[in-house]
């Protein structure tokens, strides 16, 4: 089977016939006699453009317009009246003939790598009877074709795929090929978007090509990733994100008495199970947050458990605020660190991979630390514990319910032209007007 990520990179693009987009970089048409056609309604366009690309990857003839050259029309989530109603107006002489068929058959065909045999659950019926004499060959129950897969949407490894499309066929059929590859790649800590583009489309396949590849340079933060890969990428449970927490706790007393720590993130939202744990760090000694964090990192570094830092200044402004960038990151110190934790300080020991011990006496866990100054502390702390979704809802609710404008930096009222303060979270809730959440609530 050929697949979209074996061709060749960079190729430029194989002239096409008109309104034909026909298989690209030099993949061959495999299908001559069946050329696609998508509907774009219910499909959306996103996830229609990525479908065509799919089938073009594997030798389909796509069409963008509707023509009497489509042989197949592929819809999805359509009503079958409302459709054929559409198809009619388009007056196309070979409606007799046209095969219009549910998403199935198109998922089939992408998995099968040819177009499968067509059934009669795969056509999408013409209800109307005037139309009867229009239908090809085999009619039955259109119920089947209309089965569409959202009750089996449970399966939690599709679950982030999901987001992009509604049919679990097809992402199964994408987890092969692109996706897959990409997801690998950046399931290394460092490696982001990007360099999992530029490595799949350099023909890296696995994550040894990468490490083995002469033109690949890791940086620092990579090395790291690759080194603990196998520990990062295994779930931090709750009895180890509550273990980290007594040692971050003690590292920070030994520095300050006044250190305050908490646990945010998606323990404190009660998550039992997380891929990092997170970490709010402050003091009320005005302006000693950052000073305060890089001590910590120094104090873990002294006890031997630090394995990886990456630190980040604070670039936080509060006369900067608000600028064009109330966004997503915060501008205040922070650390990504991969910490040693040992077995001793884990109640039931650390985390390992099923029926296995490699004589080590501990894991490595990716760790997150922030540290605003104190005003700043509520704003932070509502931001870090997300989850992101919630953390969205909240702020496109505050822009568009009380034209206010919410980051982890503080809550701009744009009426009152002012920052509204608060020392809790509970105050940011009621200045949105919004009953106070726990956060175990927020699981959004
Ligand atoms: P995480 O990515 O750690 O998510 O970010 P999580 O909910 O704890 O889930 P897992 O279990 O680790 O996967 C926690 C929160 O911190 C915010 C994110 O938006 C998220 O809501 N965050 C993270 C920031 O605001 N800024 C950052 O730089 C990083
Ligand atoms: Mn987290």
């Amino acid at each position: 089977m050929l697949h979209a990520t074996m061709l060749p990179p960079m190729r430029k693009r194989q002239r096409r016939t008109e309104g034909t987009e026909g298989p690209r970089y030099g993949v061959e048409v495999k299908f001559p006699d069946v050329r696609l056609y998508l509907v774009e309604k219910k499909m959306g366009a996103t996830r229609r453009g990525f479908l065509a690309q799919l089938a073009r990857a594997k030798g389909f003839l796509v069409e963008d317009v509707l023509s009497e050259r489509v042989t197949h029309v592929v819809s999805e989530q359509n009503q079958a009246q409302e459709l054929w109603q559409w198809l009619r107006r388009q007056a196309l002489n070979n409606l007799p003939t046209l095969h219009v068929l549910d998403i199935g058959w198109f998922t089939d065909s992408m998995r099968e790598g040819r177009p499968v045999t067509l059934e009669a659950r795969h056509h999408i019926q013409d209800i109307l009877p005037e139309a009867s004499t229009h239908l090809p060959v085999v009619v039955l129950s259109r119920y089947a074709c209309q089965r569409r897969t959202s009750t089996e949407n449970h399966n939690e490894i599709f679950t982030e795929i999901l987001q992009c499309g509604r049919s679990f066929e097809v992402e199964k059929i994408l987890c092969n090929d692109r996706y897959q590859r990409l997801k690998l790649f950046t399931s290394v800590f460092g490696v982001g978007p990007k360099t999992a583009e530029k490595w799949h489309r350099g023909g890296l396949r696995t994550l040894n090509d990468a490490l083995e590849d002469p033109g690949v340079e890791l940086n620092s933060m990579q090395k790291a990733g690759f080194r603990h890969h196998g520990d990062i990428s295994r779930a931090v449970s709750r009895a180890e994100a509550l273990a980290l927490g007594e040692i971050l706790h003690q590292a920070a007393l030994g520095i300050s008495a006044h250190a305050v720590l908490v646990l945010t993130g998606g323990f404190r939202r009660g998550k039992e199970f997380g891929h990092d744990v997170d970490f709010l760090l402050s003091t009320p000694e005005q302006g000693k947050e950052e000073t305060l964090l890089l001590s910590l990192v120094d104090s873990l570094r002294r006890q031997g458990i630090l394995l990886y830092c990456d630190h980040h200044p604070s670039t936080f402004d509060i006369n900067n605020l608000p600028g064009v960038s109330f966004e997503a990151m915060d501008h205040f110190a922070k650390s990504f660190l991969i910490l040693r934790l040992e077995d001793r300080q884990v109640e039931g020991g650390v985390q390992r991979p099923e029926g296995q011990h490699d004589g080590r006496s501990w894991r490595a866990v990716r760790v997150d630390v922030v540290a605003p100054p104190m005003e700043r502390y509520a704003f932070t702390l509502l931001g870090w514990t997300g989850s992101r979704q919630f953390e969205r809802d909240l702020r496109r609710f505050a822009r568009k319910e009380k034209r206010m404008l919410l980051d982890n930096h503080g809550l701009w009222d744009k009426t009152k032209k002012e920052f509204l303060p608060a020392e809790r979270e509970e105050d940011i809730f009621a200045h949105l007007g919004l009953e106070y959440l726990e956060p175990q609530l927020r699981n959004a």
